[in-house]
């Protein structure tokens, strides 16, 4: 699959399921730009898409994407270096506990939901436009945690169910326009976010999939890649689950 001269934003390219996605791109000869908050972590993915392919081509955006004004710099820098976008990955992601109970509930839900579909709702509209021009696509990365019940996760569940059908929605508004929408559900990933998780969680979210096996980040990116290529001109509006099986249980 090549992506020669595809400009591709992946958003949380400084870690996990994001870092591998921008790595691949770059192999295949994409220009990516890498959004993330920490410019160390950052830096190391440039260096990797710069081993494996691209160097001048990409573009290093240090940004939070729950912010209003960093999301309009995101694509403000992106068009301003190359002119045209192709493919955007909203990956940007984070987990969280609260209970119904919970003194901080509603600053836990507003953070979650800030960045996982708040974040996805801006940048999808910010990138409209381009993305007409180029009948490009969008790959949302949500999770099997948008079709199950984890005790104490009800916002991120309610964030990542919400980005399920926010992203059906878009497919429909774009579809006219040659623009696809899809989302990819992973189950269980071996990234950094398994240590943001709160204690008791790791043990709903890690029990033994049917499969017998966690995925990798690189399994996950191999699927974007899928998705946003042309061998995919049939697929809009479609959720990937790859859960090792997980939701069978
Ligand atoms: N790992 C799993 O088991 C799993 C399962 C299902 C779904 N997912 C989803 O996969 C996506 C990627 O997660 P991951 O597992 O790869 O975790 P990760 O290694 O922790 O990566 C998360 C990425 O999101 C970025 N990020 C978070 N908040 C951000 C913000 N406000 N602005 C900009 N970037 C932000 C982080 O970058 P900075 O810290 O540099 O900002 C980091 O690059 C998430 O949407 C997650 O919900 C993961």
């Amino acid at each position: 699959m090549s992506f020669k001269n595809k400009v591709v934003i992946v958003t949380g390219a400084s870690s996990g399921i994001g870092a591998a996605t921008a790595i691949a791109f770059a192999k295949e000869g994409a220009n990516v730009v890498l959004v993330g908050r920490n410019e160390t972590k950052l830096a190391k993915t440039e260096a990797k898409c710069a081993e494996n392919g691209k160097q001048e081509g990409t573009l290093v955006i240090k940004a939070d994407v729950s912010k209003s004004n960093d999301a309009k710099r995101i694509i403000y820098e992106t068009i301003g270096k190359f002119d045209k976008l192709d493919i955007l990955v909203n990956n940007a992601g984070i987990v969280g506990i609260t209970t119904v109970m919970d003194d901080n509930t509603m600053e836990e839900f507003d953070r979650i939901m800030n960045t996982n579909l708040r974040a996805v709702v801006h940048l999808t509209n910010l990138a409209a436009s381009y993305l007409i021009k180029t009948k490009g696509n969008i790959v949302n990365i949500s999770s099997v945690a948008g079709q199950v019940v984890l005790e104490g996760a009800s916002a991120y569940m309610t964030s990542k169910a919400g980005l399920d059908h926010y992203s059906r929605g878009a497919a429909k508004e774009f579809a006219k326009f040659g623009v696809r929408v899809n989302v990819i559900s992973p189950g269980p990933v071996i990234t950094d976010i398994l240590e943001t998780l709160p204690v008791d969680l790791p043990a709903q979210a890690m029990r033994p999939t049917p499969l017998n096996r966690i995925s990798d980040a690189e399994e996950i990116a191999n699927l974007v890649l899928y998705l946003s290529s042309d061998k995919a001109i049939g697929i809009t509006g479609s959720i990937f689950v790859t859960d090792n099986g997980m939701l069978l249980n």
